[in-house]
């Protein structure tokens, strides 16, 4: 499943113990594997190769240089969701013919940025966003590629913050409004519609909700047929589940064989935009013990690391398994595992059984590889922790820790003070 694993009690990254790393970096830190990152992106590529589908990273899951530049480099293309997002893309000289765009609000700019990028397809989520796009592909005098995103009111049994395919969700576009665009793109002069899009929720570990979202395409892609309107590509969206705690999600094959017979019914190109799937137990999040507190009434292990640097427990209710890096696994005591933030939500794990840690040991926080950094901010001025990443018994810092003036960078005291 990943390459982190115990050797004589002590955590591994690939060939490398965790603790070597700490103690040249410092903690806390984010640490990716660069085996798991590409194994789990070539799983995926097995298990549809039947489709040869273009993979594209959702790359909001996690957006450093490195992982980035590792899953190009095995051939994976990029799903963008902003400029920013789309320049990284370009600076890993991802191909554009494998990018696709989704945002529910694209700016002007970043509209033109992606078309002058011969971007493959725009993800597009409006109607209004369609005649935007064909007004600015106008001005550009290009015609823009683009895929609708259908929102096919599928209910994706997930945590209800990551569900996005019910039209209580502000995503995609209903199936009624959709057709109804579809009929009359003929009248864009600067848009062709070539493809329909999908993404109904992430973190979703059974293959129900996806099939019957895509049959929801099928059906819908033969009655376009029925009235003369050509798609050429079916993109699937992300949303595969990972293990957490004792989930027990399909694997790639299963989920493969579950959904490629409707796929290869389709006869179109098809597209793919894993994200937690690749990069979500490729990473772990390491924190140093600072402090121990109990209160009579609970027990706190008191960390260096806090909701800034990973917000999942904090927001979402997320688990994620917490490990001593060096030493016994056996529990000995039951407590939270909070961080240094002034706010009660500031917790990583609550009511963990963990053996007792001194000030100084390290503590692993698991499957921190996705929605990880790339939600870390600065609150309570607290510098952004690095990424380090780890390729065979070879390390390296892929961000460095910010510093008190990256902190400040920008902020002025006006003369007026
Ligand atoms: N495609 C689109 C259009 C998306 O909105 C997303 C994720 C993906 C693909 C990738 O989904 P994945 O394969 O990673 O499930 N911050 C939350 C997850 C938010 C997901 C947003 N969209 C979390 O930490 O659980």
């Amino acid at each position: 499943m990943h390459d982190f694993h115990f050797q004589n009690n002590e955590l591994y990254c690939e060939r490398l113990p965790v603790s070597d790393i700490a103690r040249a970096t410092g903690t806390p830190f984010y640490l990716y594997s660069y085996k798991t990152l590409t194994d789990h992106f070539q799983k995926i590529q097995n298990a549809f190769a039947a489709v040869a589908p273009v993979i594209c990273f959702a790359m909001k899951a996690n957006g450093n240089l490195a992982v980035l530049k590792a899953l190009v480099n095995a051939g994976a293309g990029l799903d963008i969701v902003s400029g920013g997002e789309l320049q990284k893309a370009l600076k890993v000289q991802a191909d554009p013919r494998k990018i696709v765009f989704a945002s529910v609000g694209k700016t002007d700019e970043e509209i033109r940025a992606a078309l002058r990028a011969g971007i493959l397809f725009f993800n597009v989520e409006s109607a209004a966003e369609l005649d935007r796009i064909n007004h600015i592909a106008k001005g550009e005098n290009m015609s823009a590629p683009i895929a609708i995103r259908i929102n096919p009111d599928v209910e994706a049994t997930t945590h209800e913050f990551i569900t996005t395919g019910t039209l209580k969700n502000k995503f995609g576009i209903d199936l009624t409004s959709a057709r109804e665009l579809l009929r009359k793109s003929g009248t864009l002069s600067h848009t062709r519609i070539i493809g329909l899009h999908i993404h109904i929720g992430s973190q979703i570990v059974t293959s129900e909700p996806f099939i019957k979202a895509i049959t929801r395409m099928t059906n819908f892609i033969e009655e376009l047929r029925a009235e003369n309107i050509p798609i050429e590509y079916l993109d699937i969206g992300g949303g595969l589940g990972i293990i957490y705690k004792d989930e027990k999600p399909q694997t790639a094959q299963e989920f493969a064989e579950a959904v490629l017979p409707c796929l290869k019914k389709t006869g179109l190109k098809i597209v793919m935009e894993p994200g937690r799937f690749i990069a979500g137990n490729a990473g772990i999040f390491v924190t140093k013990v600072l402090y121990f507190k109990d209160n009579g009434y609970k027990k706190f292990l008191i960390v260096d690391g806090g909701m800034n640097d990973l917000i999942r427990p904090s927001f979402y209710g997320a688990y994620h398994e917490i490990v001593p890096v060096q030493g016994s696994q056996e529990p000995t005591v039951q407590l939270d595992v909070v961080g240094p933030i002034c706010e009660s939500g500031d917790f990583l794990g609550k009511a963990r059984q963990l053996p007792m840690l001194a000030p100084g040991e390290l503590l692993a926080v698991m499957s921190a590889g996705a929605y990880g950094f790339v939600m870390s901010s600065n609150y309570n001025a607290r510098c952004r922790v690095p990424e380090i990443m780890v390729k065979g018994d070879q390390f390296a810092v892929v961000k460095e820790r910010e510093t008190f003036e990256d902190l400040i960078r920008g902020e002025t005291i006006p003369e007026f003070l």
